[in-house]
């Protein structure tokens, strides 16, 4: 048993020494926060794309570091997971990337709320979460690994493979792009990689937003897709 004193005592040490451990480590959480955070990177264009996240309540159906509704994926990593040309297009027409099963709304955003909105997509990736959101995340459909000459790209493994499958492995929505290389011709498939739409109007294939160098590096791939041949 403790005397008074005693007692005392161990509530006045014992309350000071956590209230100093309490302090501490708040103080040292906070200091970590701007490097963790990337304040340094909070342009007005992310700012701009949190304003425009907030006022469309993308947390009625998203999370975001683990905040939100549980309807829809987790959007803390999707910069990494999708890269800005598949957000694009589920900004413009989420119905072309899920025929017949879309869920999320179409938001008429203007370019420029666009690139905010992807800015902002792109600074949360960036974020360190000490780890969090574990791999792996919600239905990414992966390209097999490049063995041959060319590599997989990573927007075709972003973006492609979400519609089409190679060697088995990718996304139903288009055809299996196995031997497409011997079935169409590389001036072909540029015009249709260009814009599907010009070489059949009903095309269900969205015209990607590929940047002059992917649609390079995605030709080269697709190249390889020899039929009878292994793909690379
Ligand atoms: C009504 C619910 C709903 C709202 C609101 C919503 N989404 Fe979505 N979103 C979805 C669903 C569901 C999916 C999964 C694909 C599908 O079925 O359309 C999705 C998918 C996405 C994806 C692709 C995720 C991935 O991993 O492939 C992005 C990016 C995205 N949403 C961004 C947004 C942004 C930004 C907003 C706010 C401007 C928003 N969403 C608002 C329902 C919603
Ligand atoms: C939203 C789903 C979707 C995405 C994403 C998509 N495609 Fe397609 N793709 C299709 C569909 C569907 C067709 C079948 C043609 C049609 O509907 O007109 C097609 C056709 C094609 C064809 C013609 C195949 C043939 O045998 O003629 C090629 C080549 C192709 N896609 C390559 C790509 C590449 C490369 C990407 C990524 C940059 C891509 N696709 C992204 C849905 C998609």
């Amino acid at each position: 048993m403790l005397s008074k004193s005693a007692a005392r005592l161990f509530f006045l040490v014992g309350t000071f020494a956590t209230t100093v451990a309490f302090v501490a480590l708040t103080v040292d959480t906070l200091r970590q926060v701007p490097e963790q955070t990337n304040e340094a990177q909070l342009s007005p264009a992310v700012i701009r794309g949190k304003e425009l996240w907030e006022s469309n309540n993308c947390m009625g159906c998203h999370t975001l570091f683990g905040e939100g509704a549980y309807y829809a994926p987790d959007l803390t990593q999707v910069y990494e997971r999708r890269g800005p040309a598949f957000i694009r297009q589920m900004l413009t027409d989420p119905e072309g990337l899920y025929p017949g099963q879309r869920r999320m709304v179409t938001y008429a955003f203007t370019q420029e709320e666009q690139d905010d909105m992807i800015a902002f997509l792109e600074w949360c990736s960036h974020v360190d979460l000490n780890g969090f959101p574990p791999p792996p995340t919600v239905g990414v459909a992966t390209a097999p690994a490049g063995a041959g000459a060319v590599a997989v790209p990573q927007v075709y493994q972003q973006i492609c493979s979400a519609c089409h499958a190679v060697g088995g492995v990718g996304g139903q929505v288009g055809p299996a792009l196995d031997g497409v290389a011997s079935r169409r011709d590389a001036d072909y498939l540029r015009r249709w990689l260009e814009d599907p739409l010009a070489i059949n109007p009903k095309s269900r294939m969205p015209k990607m937003p590929l940047t002059p160098e992917q649609l390079e590096e995605v030709l080269a791939y697709l190249s390889t897709l020899k039929a009878g041949e292994p793909a690379p």
